[in-house]
Parts: C-alpha cells; sequence; structure tokens
C-alpha cells in the first residue's frame, strides 16, 4: 500500500458559508458546505450573524470533511485556508480554526486568494469537468465578485476588467427582489426565465469602460419600469413575470458575453472559463456553450459544487502551493481586501 499520499485540508469561511474539504493527488475526497440559512430572513448577508454561525459550524463541518474522507486529522500533510477578500468577521473564524489546527499538529499552514480560488478550482480532477490549458481568461461570477482575470499560470493572473459598482449576482438578486421574489431571488428569476420571451422588454447596457462591468443601472431601470407599469396596472408583476424574468436575464447575459467577447478581442486568447454561483444560470452556460460554435472558443465550467463558495476549490490551491512548498507563518493575518 502507498503512504505517498499527501491529504490536504482546505478551510471556507469568506463569506456566509462555512465550508472544510479534503483532497488527495487532485481529487477532492470531500466537499463539507454548511450554508447559513439565517441570511433569508434579512434579504441578504448580516456580517454579525455570519461570524456568529461560522463559530458554531466550523468545528462540525471539519469533522464531517475528515469523515467522509475517511481520514484522521494526523494523517493531514497541510492546511489551507481562505485569507481573503471577504467578510473581517467571517474570514478571522477560518483563519483562527486553521492557525490552531496546524499548531496542534505541527503541520504547514498555506494561506489561499478566494478569487485565486474560484479559478484554480478548474484544475480539480473531476469527472464531470474539463481542464483550461494556459493562457485562459477566467470570468468569475457570483453575489460577490465580478472579474474577468488573465490566467497564464496558476499563481500568475491578472485582472483585466471588473464591476465598478454591485457585483452580477447582486443585480439578479435585486431585481429579483423588486419582482417580489425571495433571497436569494437569482435561481427563481433563471427559472421564471426560462418560461419567457427574453426580448419581450429592454432594459439598457450600462456603458463603461470594454473590459468593465456596472450593475447598479440595471437595477435602477428595473425599479423604474416596474413602478411605471404597476401604476398604470396593479397586476403588471403576476402578468408578465416570465417576460420580465427573461428579458432581465437576456439583458444580463448578453453584457456579460459582450465583456468576453472584448477580452477575447484585446488578449487574442480563446480559452474561456467562467466560475462563482452564477455561473449556475442557464442563459450564461447556454450563451458560453454556444460561443464554441458561434465564435471557436474552447470553454469551461466546473462542476456546481466547485462554482458557489466551497472548500474543495481552497484545498486545490493547497495542495498546488504544497507542492510549491509555498507556506505561511502562523503570525498570518486575515484580510477583508486583497489583491492578486
Ligand atoms: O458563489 P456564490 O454561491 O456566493 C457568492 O456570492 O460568493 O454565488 C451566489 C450568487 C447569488 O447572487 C445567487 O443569486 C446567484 O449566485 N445565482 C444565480 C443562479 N444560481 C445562483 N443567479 C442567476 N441564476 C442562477 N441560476
Ligand atoms: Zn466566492
Amino acid at each position: 500500500m502507498s503512504h505517498n499520499n499527501s491529504y490536504i485540508l482546505g478551510i471556507e469561511s469568506s463569506c456566509d458559508d462555512t465550508g472544510a474539504a479534503v483532497i488527495a493527488n487532485g481529487r477532492v475526497l470531500s466537499n463539507v458546505v454548511a450554508t447559513q440559512e439565517i441570511h433569508r430572513e434579512y434579504g441578504g448577508v448580516v456580517p454579525e450573524l455570519a461570524s456568529r454561525a461560522h463559530q458554531q459550524n466550523i468545528v462540525p463541518v471539519v469533522h464531517q470533511a475528515l469523515r467522509r474522507a475517511n481520514i484522521d486529522k494526523n494523517q493531514l500533510s497541510a492546511i489551507a485556508f481562505t485569507r481573503g477578500p471577504g467578510l473581517m468577521g467571517s474570514l478571522l473564524v477560518g483563519t483562527s480554526f486553521a492557525k490552531s489546527l496546524a499548531m496542534g499538529l505541527n503541520i504547514p499552514l498555506i494561506e489561499v486568494n478566494h478569487m485565486q480560488a474560484h479559478i484554480l478550482a478548474h484544475f480539480i480532477k473531476a469527472e464531470e469537468q474539463t481542464t483550461p490549458r494556459f493562457p485562459f481568461l477566467a470570468m468569475t461570477i457570483s453575489g460577490g465578485h465580478t472579474q474577468i482575470v488573465k490566467v497564464t499560470g496558476y499563481f500568475d493572473m491578472e485582472v483585466i476588467g471588473e464591476t465598478l459598482d454591485d457585483a452580477v449576482g447582486e443585480a439578479f438578486d435585486k431585481s429579483a427582489k423588486i419582482l417580489g421574489l425571495p433571497y436569494p431571488g437569482g435561481p427563481l428569476l433563471d427559472k421564471y426565465a426560462q418560461q419567457g420571451d427574453p426580448k419581450r422588454f429592454v432594459f439598457p447596457k450600462p456603458k463603461v469602460s470594454p473590459l468593465d462591468f456596472s450593475f447598479s443601472g440595471l437595477k435602477t431601470a428595473v425599479l423604474y419600469f416596474i413602478e411605471k407599469e404597476t401604476r398604470k396596472d396593479p397586476d403588471f408583476v403576476q402578468k408578465n413575470l416570465h417576460d420580465i424574468c427573461a428579458s432581465i436575464q437576456f439583458t444580463i447575459v448578453d453584457y456579460l458575453m459582450d465583456k468576453l467577447k472584448n477580452a477575447v478581442a484585446e488578449t487574442g486568447i480563446t480559452e474561456v472559463a467562467i466560475g462563482g454561483g452564477v455561473s449556475a444560470n442557464s442563459g450564461v452556460r447556454n450563451a458560453l456553450k454556444a460561443a464554441e460554435a458561434d465564435y471557436g472558443w474552447t470553454t469551461h465550467i466546473p462542476k456546481f459544487e466547485y462554482c458557489t463558495d466551497n472548500a474543495g476549490m481552497i484545498a486545490m490551491v493547497g495542495q498546488l502551493k504544497f507542492e510549491n512548498k509555498d507556506f505561511t507563518t502562523s503570525d498570518i493575518v486575515a484580510k477583508a481586501r486583497m489583491k492578486f
């Protein structure tokens, strides 16, 4: 029996999901996420509640990750954790836990940038996903992020475009909220959009520099449009829900694709990957797949559990850094804002 396996534990606590995962040889053996339902009642993430929930969840989540991977904590080779970016109170929980566990086990500690991890999630070995080749473009789209990154190597990344205000997931969620859908409304808006006419209503696409994004104007446009129509017909939203959702989704997806096309034109790179929770959107997936035939791109969409916030991607980065012996010292501190 081989004993050469390096088991790396990954810990994620940047926002409202507490995650722990074990990876060995690029394969994720366990990927546990405790999603905090408490925020639903408030229609958004409440930082103080998130921090408290992480404190309650972290020990059971880590135990479960070890149990599902069928290993003992003494078999771990290193601990990787999300240092940032994210909510400070949330990051502190994962950071302190990772530090004390690494110290207790006397094994290396590895810091991970959450945004790099979303991109490197593509390198997890899983049947359901394909691995991009360098150089590639990665568009990270979620409730917290909207970026286009030029990826030249595992740790050679350059942000070439990003949102100037809201993240794209917020644009989905805030539009859904205006329509009276429960938080987070993105997935529901997507569901209704699939039964509607995307060309029925037209919303403006904000004009900013070619690779950057802006979503705050869209939310305002949706709000004014709904207010205006509701004054004429109080049942406007109920009567036209599918078409409204389809039209909003069409506008957002078209905007994302415009930006990707600009990035491809600017860099000459046609290998394109996406990540983040909004990668689950049916419109985004269809548009990206269509670009393979339409423009000759090679596209990559991770398995859904590696799109949303998860510790599998943190463990993946942990493994890459472990191979490079890129360890950190135990005086490391969490960082809410963090560049690559
Ligand atoms: O990556 P994620 O789980 O958490 C972070 O924000 O980091 O992404 C969650 C976001 C939410 O805004 C949610 O509404 C959006 O992803 N989302 C979707 C869909 N599924 C999740 N938005 C549109 N269509 C979907 N199918
Ligand atoms: Zn994220």
